[in-house]
């Protein structure tokens, strides 16, 4: 259990938090922009005009530099940095999977973060590449977990973030989870990600998010390491990431790169800005591109920041609104690599479908995918756990004889089947679909409804359909029930 997590709204595995820290209390989700001390590209007392609340630095990058190191030890952290809000730092960690090793080392690394007043401070865990081969991933979990186990001892009164690792092995994530949860830490990265993202292996992403959750308790304040790209940070909520950390802001201003929700754009691809923020309001995509280098990476940092922050709130938003899965499809509909990571989550909608809060805003089909959502999966379950007998007709049209029968189903797109007295209530009632019935929207439907058959054989079952149901799935609903084509 963690104390410093409050968890106020949900929408699907997504929250909106507060966290509590020394320096002030954090609603999640966030972004906490990455502050390298040597260039400082963006003040961070300037930081909270985009509408960040916390920052993130690295405290390997400071002890390894004298003139840092001293001045962190003596004014403290905060005031060499001239920021007054929560600061975490990362430990050395991503130099040591880079430069293979760190002149520092765990114990040494958590005292001085504890020493320079840092809110939240990050131990030396080994951040395992993906596909390494198993045995390595888990000799270099159990060195994480070892250093993870001795963390407390250095300390002090600094909160503590516990990495996750074990590469692509997903036994490996779920058990160093369950086994740094129980250890109890005040965050929980989730580490070693940042190889997936920058190729793109979001399917990936969402196993390696949805595995650590499982092993993590609900209660416990997710970060993940190394992501900030405003694309996929819907998706990344919506599987219950409250914190993020973006150096892509800066990164990607220093290539002349333009971030988008859809994408990124190089400044010299532009024409035109495709955004409202002080930045693209005062300036031309030329004015941008043809700046001295300096200028033209203050400017896209700035709106970089400014979209990945407006793309927070948006989230936000729509937790509040209930209707954060119509963003992540929105979202994932950018790119076909994210639209694989949207179908690989609407595989783990069966676990999603446990946390998510059973009645929010109006359902929108939006595709294929939506076929799959929690609600779906939800529907299906109760009508699983309905007692069905007697003589059953399911019709695709309302207006047909019941005479006979002695109990009547509906069926709606792409739900299935439902009785008439759920007509009214979330989500048969407020769902949004679309009329015509393509063959990805008749057929998963009809397989619901053939489920449902399939799920209460005590009762003698008949499906009545008109033309546009007809589908091969036809036959197999044929082998459990009488079929009837409606003229
Ligand atoms: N930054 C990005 N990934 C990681 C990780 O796995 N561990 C640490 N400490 N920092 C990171
Ligand atoms: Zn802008």
């Amino acid at each position: 259990m963690t104390d410093v997590f409050e968890i106020t709204n949900k929408d699907l595995l997504g929250r909106i938090g507060k966290l509590y820290t020394p320096h002030g209390v954090v609603e999640t989700p966030t972004v906490m922009p990455v502050i390298n001390p040597n260039l400082r590209l963006i003040e961070p007392k300037e930081l909270k005009r985009y509408g960040a609340q916390m920052l993130i630095t690295n405290s390997y990058i400071i002890y390894r530099s004298e003139k840092f190191r001293q001045d962190a030890l003596k004014r403290g952290l905060h005031a060499m940095l001239d920021f007054n809000g929560p600061i975490m730092t990362d430990s050395g960690s991503f130099q040591l999977s880079v430069y293979g090793s760190v002149e520092v080392n765990n114990s040494e690394i958590i005292s001085f973060e504890r020493d320079i007043g840092t809110d939240i401070g990050v131990p030396l865990d080994i951040p395992t590449a993906p596909d390494v081969p198993y045995e390595r991933a888990k000799e270099e979990l159990e060195i994480t977990l070892e250093r993870l186990g001795e963390a407390r001892q250095y300390s002090g009164n600094m909160m503590l973030a516990g990495p996750v690792q074990g590469s692509t092995y997903m036994d490996l994530r779920e058990e160093a989870a369950r086994r740094v949860y129980a250890m109890d830490f005040d965050i929980y990265p989730l580490g070693a990600v940042v190889p997936l993202m920058e190729n793109y292996r979001y399917k990936d992403l969402v196993d390696v998010i949805v595995r650590c959750k499982t092993g993590l308790g609900s209660d416990a304040p997710v970060h993940l390491f190394g992501a900030g790209h405003p694309m996929m940070l819907a998706l990344a909520v919506s599987l219950g990431c409250d914190l993020f950390d973006s150096a892509a802001y800066a990164l990607y201003a220093k290539d002349g790169r333009y971030l988008t929700v859809d994408g990124t754009y190089h400044i010299s691809q532009l024409q035109h800005l495709p955004c409202s923020c002080p930045v693209c309001m005062s300036h031309t995509a030329k004015d941008i591109a043809s700046a001295d280098e300096k200028t033209r990476t203050r400017l896209l940092a700035e709106h970089n920041l400014y979209v990945t922050f407006e793309e927070i709130r948006l989230i936000k938003q729509s937790i509040l609104d209930g209707d954060l899965m119509e963003l992540v499809e929105r979202r994932c509909r950018s790119h076909p690599k994210m639209l694989s990571g949207l179908k690989r989550m609407m595989d783990h909608s069966a676990y999603i479908e446990r946390f998510d809060p059973a009645t929010k805003s109006t359902f929108f089909y939006l595709g294929p995918e939506s076929a799959k959502r929690p609600e779906v999966i939800r529907h299906n379950r109760h009508l699983k756990n309905l007692t069905v007998n007697g003589k059953i007709l399911i019709s695709t049209r309302k207006d047909v004889s019941r005479e006979g029968y002695d109990n009547f189903y509906m069926v709606k797109m792409p739900f299935g089947v439902f009785p008439e007295e759920l007509k009214e209530t979330y989500p048969i009632g407020q769902s949004e679909t679309i009329s015509e019935l393509g063959p990805e929207e008749r057929d998963s439907t009809l397989e619901n409804i053939l489920s449902f058959i399939r799920d209460h054989p005590d009762a003698e079952h008949t499906f009545a359909y008109d033309e546009v149901w007809e589908s091969p799935r036809i036959k197999d609903i044929e082998k459990a029930a009488k079929v009837v084509h409606l003229g």
